[in-house]
């Protein structure tokens, strides 16, 4: 069987890593027969220039009938006029939302060899193993009425016991594959919608008697991130709780280039890309890091086309290259995009 891969590269660095990735991708595939048939879309602000909107009509049908999408990053300066009737943003959350893709699960892992690149302390960093799992298609980035005048503004967070439910159960039984523990993280003692959360979280534990849960302000889980983060294991959490937490644990493995990232939802396909975004103020000097890219091209393999042994032998390649010493900037080395996909290729 052949599988039908959706690249959407975006705006960015994100036609950079996009083809860093794709072409790990496509060596790994070859090395174990898995056939892989790739096409190409515009998304973000490069389908704004040419198609006159964020995600077209066409290129989500193309989504849709694809086994999985690989997406780098959209957004950038150019297209940030306050006052501009489409953005960028709107294609990733259309996709997201048009396509059911209610989970973002992103794993945030310490990396051996990485221990010197993160900030923070090295006894901080230690044992960080967190799978966040992030609700992706509702909350205050969907809600309606949203609403611009001049001297005032509206956006609504709502949530539906069902919307909190499903990604529940996908956070527990994750949870039962890892440390059986799970974080959930609302803002319960401010937001209606936070009770309901932890309302539908503490019924949905029943299901789960192996799993123990806990609950946690966000307020108090983005401090424990930086002080104690080897203590979590599933962190489950709304959307924009979810957005603004993993960029900050983003910093433990060292930099928000090495994180991938999976969304996934009911229906077959899903949609692979890094957490970073689309680092304007790099594109185009072949200095991006592609590792957060590769790292979600083995996502697609494992969650939309069933080959767990090509997701592996990638994370592996990864793993063994860092080993080794490839270090792009952001980990203060000095390979460039091209040079660093090499190195993964080369341990591949
Ligand atoms: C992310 C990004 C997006 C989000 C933006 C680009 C809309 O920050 O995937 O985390 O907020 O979800
Ligand atoms: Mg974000």
């Amino acid at each position: 069987m052949t599988a039908r891969v959706l690249s959407l590269p975006g705006d960015g660095i994100g036609p950079e890593v996009v083809a860093s990735a794709r072409r790990v991708l496509d060596a790994a595939a070859g090395k174990l027969g898995l056939e892989l048939e790739w096409e190409e879309a515009l998304i973000g602000g490069a389908a704004i220039d040419a198609e006159g909107t964020a995600l077209s009509p066409e290129t989500l049908s193309r989504a849709r009938a694809a086994d999985a999408v690989l997406l780098g990053a959209v957004g950038g300066p150019r297209w940030d006029d306050p006052s501009a009737p489409v953005r960028p943003e709107q294609g990733l959350l259309g996709l997201r939302k048009a396509l059911g893709l209610y989970a973002n699960l992103r794993h945030i892992a310490a990396h051996p060899a990485l221990a010197d690149a993160s900030p923070l302390r090295p006894e901080r960093v230690r044992g960080v193993d967190i799978l966040f799992v992030r609700e992706l298609t509702g909350g205050i980035y969907f809600g309606e009425p949203r609403v611009r005048e001049p001297t005032r503004a509206v956006d609504t967070l709502v949530y539906t016991d069902v919307e909190v439910r499903r990604v529940a159960r996908l956070a527990f039984t994750l949870a039962r594959g890892r440390r059986r523990r799970v974080t959930s993280v609302d803002k319960a003692n401010v937001l209606a919608s936070s009770r309901l959360w932890r309302d539908v979280v503490v019924e949905v534990a029943r299901e789960f008697p192996d799993v123990a849960l806990e609950h946690q302000l966000v307020d108090s889980a983005a401090m424990r991130l930086v002080t104690h983060a080897a203590s979590f294991d599933v962190i489950v959490t709304e959307n924009m709780f979810g957005d603004i937490l993993t960029d900050e644990a983003a910093v433990l493995p060292g930099s928000l280039g090495l994180c991938p990232s999976a969304s996934i939802g009911d229906a077959k396909g899903g949609l692979y890309e890094p957490i970073h975004g689309s680092a304007p103020d790099i594109a185009g000097q072949d200095v991006a890091n592609p590792i957060g890219t590769i790292g979600s091209a083995a996502l697609l393999c494992r969650h939309s086309l069933g080959r767990d042994d090509v997701a592996a032998l990638i994370e592996q390649a990864v793993s063994r290259a860092l080993h080794a010493g490839a270090r792009t900037r952001d980990l203060g080395g000095a390979l460039g995009t091209a040079a660093m996909t090499e190195a993964v290729l080369e341990h591949l």
